[in-house]
């Protein structure tokens, strides 16, 4: 039924760190995460997605050391929360890595043997500033650029990766493949970056000063930089310390989502690492912008963050992860406001989606006997419904394959509106006085475009849309106009999605 562009799809979050709780930040890549693999899934593609946990580093273990617990103590407990919280957002992740994981450890060691056999590592003493808040040293010029926080003067020993013999054959890459880095105008940041001379990586802490990390393989004082360590995480979880052939099925990933916070690190010295691994690269690197809350960013260090639990709590799951999907275009920053959450969800699920499952309903109810009438004879306006109807399947699939996750949504609602408009053109509680069949018609054209929005929505609402497939006695049905039943009794039900009063 579906075409397929690739036979596979492995697709990535970023590894969060365990500093403090998730916020709606990290909500919303794992959620855009889950949404792409659910609908790779039903593209019949197989599937692999991972998120995870970013455990070393100065970070986690000052966060550790301010609540007075041993590191280890501190991730698994905030890995906990992480956890608990993906569950209640019905992320079905297929791996979850920790970095603090043996098969981790031994594939950063792996990596870090590999580059230093083929002569990519050298020590040297550094002097320069730290920012420990995007833990990486920063340059003179980005420390006056005021964007940088917690900032550190430090003078090592360390251990560093040539990335600079990389920088050439990194922008020819670039250029060669415009779908690597995207959207354009990210594409476009890192080759403006790589016009200046690229510097080599440190990718080393001493352990006398830094000691929360996997230790280098050819000099026990010393630690892997969090960067470094946690990049790897994507061939981790792959196979790459323990399972060739897993290896081989799933690298290189197909996407790996971000923010924009951390293009350089993925952009920059990922694909370089990459090319040290002697290993493919992935096919894309997604940045997306970030959720604002006034002018901005959301962001633990700033403590201007919104529970995702207390949203989840007041209205819902999938609400959420509708608004959070509706309301950011792929790429660009969002604001997120609850009067926005509560307009988008009085608007799109209350009055839209939700009264066209309460009508149906009611209206098969009252003149049915709750029973799905039989389709009879389509006129023009019910033949304009099943075209649109069964041209959303691709439409939706091509969306979704580009990225552009809002427009697929806001396609469906467009069905959902010319069906509510439709309906109430067409008038069936007064057609049915006089005229049954003719009504049944319009009503079973009314369900069965429903159920066809349900169906496209579930990988953004997976549970209400099942609430709604299991009321037309649908689940599990595909997309394609025909397939609800007549005299399936419908049941009954209470309003999906309540307006909320304000
Ligand atoms: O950077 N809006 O972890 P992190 C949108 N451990 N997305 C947001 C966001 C916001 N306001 N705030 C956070 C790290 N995010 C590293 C990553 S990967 C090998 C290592 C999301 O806990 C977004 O995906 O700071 C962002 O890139 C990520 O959380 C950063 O999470
Ligand atoms: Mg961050």
């Amino acid at each position: 039924m579906m075409m397929n562009l690739r036979s596979d799809f492995y697709v990535t979050t970023p590894i969060y760190y365990v500093n403090d709780n998730p916020h709606i930040g990290h909500a919303y890549t794992t959620i855009l995460a889950d949404v792409l693999a659910r609908y790779h899934r039903w593209q019949g593609q197989d599937v692999f997605f991972l998120t995870g946990l970013d455990e070393h580093g100065q970070k986690v273990q000052q966060a550790a050391q301010g609540r007075g617990l041993c590191e280890q103590s501190h991730c698994d407990e905030l890995a906990a929360s992480f956890v608990s919280l993906w569950q209640k957002l019905d992320i079905q992740n297929d791996d979850f890595i920790r970095t603090t994981q043996k098969r981790h450890i031994k594939a950063v060691q792996k990596a870090l043997r590999k580059i230093d056999e083929g002569g990519d590592v050298y020590s040297s003493e550094y002097e320069g500033w730290y920012s420990v808040a995007e833990e990486r040293f920063i340059t003179q010029t980005e420390k006056e650029s005021g964007q940088f926080r917690e900032i550190k003067r430090f003078k090592e020993r360390n251990y560093f990766f040539k990335m600079s013999k990389y920088q050439q054959r990194l922008i020819d890459y670039i250029n060669t493949h415009p779908g690597f880095i995207q959207p354009e105008y990210r594409r476009n940041e890192v080759l403006g970056f790589l016009r200046q001379p690229l510097g080599d990586l440190c990718i080393s802490r001493p352990k006398a000063r830094m000691g929360w990390g996997i230790e280098i393989p050819f000099d026990k004082d010393y630690v892997t930089y969090v960067w470094f360590d946690a990049l790897i995480n994507y061939l981790t979880a792959a196979g790459y310390s323990e399972d060739e052939e897993k290896l081989r099925n799933w690298w290189p990933a197909s996407v790996h989502l971000i923010g924009k916070d951390i293009l350089t690190t993925h952009a920059v010295y990922w694909p370089t690492m990459l090319f040290a691994l002697e290993l493919p690269l992935p096919k894309t690197i997604f940045a997306h912008g970030w959720w604002l809350i006034g002018e901005t960013k959301m962001s633990k260090s700033l403590g201007n963050v919104i529970d995702p639990l207390s949203l989840i709590d007041q209205y819902g799951v999938d609400p959420v992860r509708y608004y959070l999907m509706r309301e950011m275009v792929l790429g660009q920053d969002a604001h997120f406001t609850l009067e926005s959450f509560i307009k988008r969800y009085n608007s799109d699920l209350a009055n839209d989606f939700g009264n066209l499952l309460n009508r149906v309903s009611g209206l098969i109810g009252k003149y049915f006997n709750g029973s799905v009438p039989l389709e009879g004879t389509r006129g023009t306006p019910e033949e304009e419904i099943r075209t649109t109807a069964n041209n959303l399947v691709q439409k939706i699939q091509d969306l979704i394959n580009a990225m552009r996750v809002h427009e697929a949504i806001e396609e469906i609602l467009q069905l959902v509106r010319q069906v509510n408009k439709y309906l109430e053109v067409q008038a069936p509680w007064k057609v049915a006085k006089t005229n049954l069949v003719r009504a049944g018609t319009i009503l079973y054209t009314s369900t069965e475009a429903l159920r066809i929005s349900a169906v496209l929505l579930s990988p953004v609402m997976p549970g209400r849309t099942h609430t709604v497939l299991d009321i037309l006695g649908a689940t599990g049905t595909a997309p394609l106009w025909g397939k609800l039943k007549a005299g399936i009794k419908l049941k009954s039900h209470e309003a999906l999605f309540p307006r909320v009063e304000t």
